[in-house]
């Protein structure tokens, strides 16, 4: 399925910035670090995490005046992708899921070598603090966007998914429903759900805005996961840019491991009605006091929903 034209021109926008910023710091980082950095950070991806953050940015009123700008929000869009970036060369690794091919090109560590992904990776997390930390915006705020950032990317979310998945895959008799669904939760889930928030939070969102975020957040993250997992097992490897057919080769836990391919369709369509119906408050013109025009359309998430349906048809 085609990527909506806003999600291509975020990625654009995400992909320049992300070269920039590395560029800017070419002269203090050793080459070999930095090349690996810049492989895997630039080489694609579709940078759904910074659309869904500056998405949830504009809906929950980005546009109004006195509101940090685009240009201002933007390292905590390029953190995101450096959290994701490093999560995806690590998970590659051969001591986890052993891949080769990552966005379409070799992975990492067959492009250069373990010891220099593991610390590209190790890098790019670091940096990611690095960007938060040192961004334009108010310091209290600063404060809870690297502290929550910190909680999704770290032992209570993805990194401890990530544990999960590992351990699951040795215990896949014992798996059930409940589980599957705690591993992509943390796994996946935790990141992107902090997406929506971050960018609700970033745009001074009322209380009535972040839960929406926050659950529209949540639907996003499972569902995507149970897209990964059907594509894993009906895509093929050129079309997703990564080996197809992994998880069942190593008997990973996954929503069609669990419940077969028809099922987790279903409950991918369930997370996507879901995903809309938190959108609703967000399109409420009283879901904030604001007396712009722009804040005052009707149609304020018809990109956060085109976004869900972009994930679940590419799963289908
Ligand atoms: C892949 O994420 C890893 C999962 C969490 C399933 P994406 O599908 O967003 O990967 P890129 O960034 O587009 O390569
Ligand atoms: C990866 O899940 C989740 C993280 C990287 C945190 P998968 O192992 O299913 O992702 P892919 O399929 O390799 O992209
Ligand atoms: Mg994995
Ligand atoms: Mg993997
Ligand atoms: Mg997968």
């Amino acid at each position: 399925m085609q990527a909506p034209q806003f999600l291509s021109t975020y990625a654009s926008d995400v992909d320049q910035a992300l070269a920039s910023m590395l560029d800017e710091r070419s002269s203090v980082v050793a080459p070999a670090l930095l090349a690996a950095m810049r492989y895997s950070l630039l080489a694609g991806g579709k940078r759904i995490r910074p659309a869904l953050l500056l998405e949830c940015y504009q809906t929950c009123g980005g546009r109004e005046s006195g509101l940090p700008s685009v240009e201002t929000i933007m390292p905590a869009a390029l953190a995101i992708e450096c959290i994701h970036t490093y999560s995806l060369i690590h998970d590659d690794l051969p001591c986890m899921d052993d891949d080769d091919l990552r966005r379409g090109n070799p992975t990492c560590h067959k492009q250069f070598d373990e010891a220099t992904a593991v610390l590209a990776a190790d890098a790019l997390q670091a940096l990611a603090f690095e960007l938060l930390a040192s961004a334009n915006i108010d310091s209290d705020l600063r404060c809870k966007l690297i502290h929550s950032l910190a909680l999704a990317s770290g032992c209570q979310g993805m990194v401890g998914g990530q544990v999960l998945d590992m351990q699951a895959e040795s215990d896949s008799e014992g798996m059930d429903l409940l589980t599957v669904e705690r591993i992509h939760l943390h796994k996946t889930g935790a990141l992107l759900c902090w997406c929506c928030e971050a960018g609700a939070l970033l745009a001074n969102a009322s209380e009535k805005q972040f839960q929406a975020c926050s659950r529209y957040g949540k639907s996003v993250g499972l569902l995507f996961q149970i897209a990964d997992d059907i594509l894993d097992t009906t895509a093929s490897s050129v079309a997703l840019g990564k080996s197809a057919g992994k998880d069942e080769a190593q008997n990973k836990a996954t929503y069609v491991s669990v419940l077969g391919l028809q099922r987790a369709r279903e409950l991918a369509n369930e997370m996507h009605e879901l995903a809309i119906a938190a959108c609703e408050p967000l399109d409420r013109t009283d879901a904030k006091t604001s007396t712009d025009s722009t804040a005052a359309n009707n149609n304020k998430s018809d990109h956060l929903q085109a976004l869900v349906h972009y994930i679940l048809e590419r799963g289908q």
